[in-house]
């Protein structure tokens, strides 16, 4: 049965990016990209991903930058309530209800699991309807004291995978519910 997984890279005090949506701490942090809880292996088991359109214009940005193509062949969709430019053959936007979206990720991904790429407030509407399951972080050795916070929401959760990546502790935790 399909996971709903928030997968995502975070600072020891729970930031994803800083306030000017920069991911240089991250870019800078040494990670063996075999090893533990590694990307690589994670996203061979997603049928489908979500984000929020912050997230989305960060990767559109990286692109044009870089010259990189789209690196995601699932089915996506960018939460957003403005006609952006759509990159990927297999990205839609939409505005529309959480758990309709969710649906239809679970049709598109069949037996594999939904990643909700971020931000953390779109992660905790999924929270909110009950719909996360998994929350999965890599915890880099820095602090910000302030940016885009990992997850906005009051939630009990229960660790059951944790391991190092190098700088990084990995870590993978149940939703247990609202607290
Ligand atoms: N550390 C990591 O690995 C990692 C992972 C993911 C993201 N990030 C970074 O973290 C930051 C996240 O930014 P963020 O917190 O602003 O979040 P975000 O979720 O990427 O974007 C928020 C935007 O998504 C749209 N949105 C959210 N919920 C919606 C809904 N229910 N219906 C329609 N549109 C909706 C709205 O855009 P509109 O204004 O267009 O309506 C909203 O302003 C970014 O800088 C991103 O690059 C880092």
């Amino acid at each position: 049965m399909s996971r709903t997984v928030y997968y995502t890279a975070t600072t020891l005090d729970g930031f994803l990016a800083d306030e000017h949506d920069s991911l240089d701490w991250l870019l800078s942090q040494d990670i063996d990209e075999r090893g533990a809880m590694n990307y690589e292996d994670f996203y061979a088991g997603i049928g489908a991903l979500a984000m929020g359109a912050t997230t989305y214009e960060w990767v559109r940005e990286h692109l044009a930058s870089t010259g990189e193509q789209w690196a995601y062949d699932v089915p996506s969709w960018v939460f957003t309530h403005r006609d952006l430019p759509v990159v990927g053959e297999r990205t839609r936007l939409t505005s529309a209800p959480v758990e309709q979206v969710h649906a239809a990720m679970l049709e598109a991904a069949g037996d594999r699991d939904l990643w909700i790429v971020g931000g953390g407030d779109l992660a905790g509407q999924f929270a909110d309807r009950g719909l996360l399951d998994e929350v999965v972080v890599s915890i880099a050795p820095v602090t910000l004291g302030f940016g885009r916070l990992l997850l906005p929401r009051a939630l009990d959760l229960r660790l059951v995978e944790h391991d190092r990546n190098r700088a990084f502790l990995c870590a993978r935790y149940e939703v247990v519910g609202p607290r």
